[in-house]
């Protein structure tokens, strides 16, 4: 848990507010982006635990006009102009899968360009726990990267370190071109928190 004192210490907290974005973690996203380019104007990119909206926001702004974004998460997300949101949990794979390609049909777009996932379990505090059920989630998020995403798609995915990272980074690598994992400045200090980046997605 987050000090109060904390946060108001924290730029990027003080920043997102200033700047309109409901997350401080929008700025993760944004810097990502700078380094990483993976998303471009037009794209259709999903969003997987995605309340209060702060990264979808973002990549709203990215996509554009012609662009969709559908946001899922266990929370329901206030409505944001351009982004169609489902309530849902992503461990539910193939119910998450359905729900996502019913809102590709209603917007006329037949496949995902971008998944992202900055999917997070409620923290217990252990460290060796919180990673394992984070390891969990992000295969999750992975698994349904691979059913939706098109051939040479991207893919942006958190994973708390620990005993499982590797093999994780492994799983996204075997599925991608470039496999990269990054830890942007807006992360906190003692956050263990990285952000794998998948570019190419070879396809199923
Ligand atoms: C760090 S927050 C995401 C912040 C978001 N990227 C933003 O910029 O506003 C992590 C989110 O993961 C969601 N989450 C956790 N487990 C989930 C699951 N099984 N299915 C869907 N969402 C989940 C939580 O409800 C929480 O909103």
């Amino acid at each position: 848990m987050v000090k109060r004192a904390d946060l108001k210490r924290d730029r990027f907290y003080k920043r997102a507010k200033e700047e309109g974005f409901r997350s401080r973690s929008a700025f993760k996203l944004l810097q990502i982006e700078d380094k990483y380019d993976v998303i471009k104007e037009g794209d259709v990119v999903v969003d997987l635990g995605a309340a209060p909206g702060g990264w979808s926001q973002v990549a709203k702004e990215l996509v554009g006009e012609k662009g969709v974004v559908i946001s899922v998460d266990l929370q329901h997300i206030k409505k944001l102009e351009g982004v169609e949101s489902i309530k849902g949990d992503i461990t539910s794979e193939e119910e998450t899968v359905s729900a996502i390609r019913e809102k590709l049909f209603s917007e006329r777009k037949d496949s995902v360009d971008v998944v992202l996932s900055d999917v997070s379990p409620k923290l217990s505090g252990n460290r060796d726990y919180d990673h394992f059920c984070s390891f969990e989630l992000s295969k999750s998020a992975l698994n349904i990267a691979s059913a939706l995403l098109r051939k040479n798609g991207n893919f942006v995915v958190k994973i708390f370190q620990g005993a499982y990272y590797n093999k994780f980074y492994g799983g996204v690598k075997e599925k991608f071109r470039h496999t990269r994992a990054y830890s942007p400045e807006a992360s906190r200090k003692r956050s263990a928190e990285v952000f794998v980046i998948g570019k190419e997605y070879y396809g199923e």
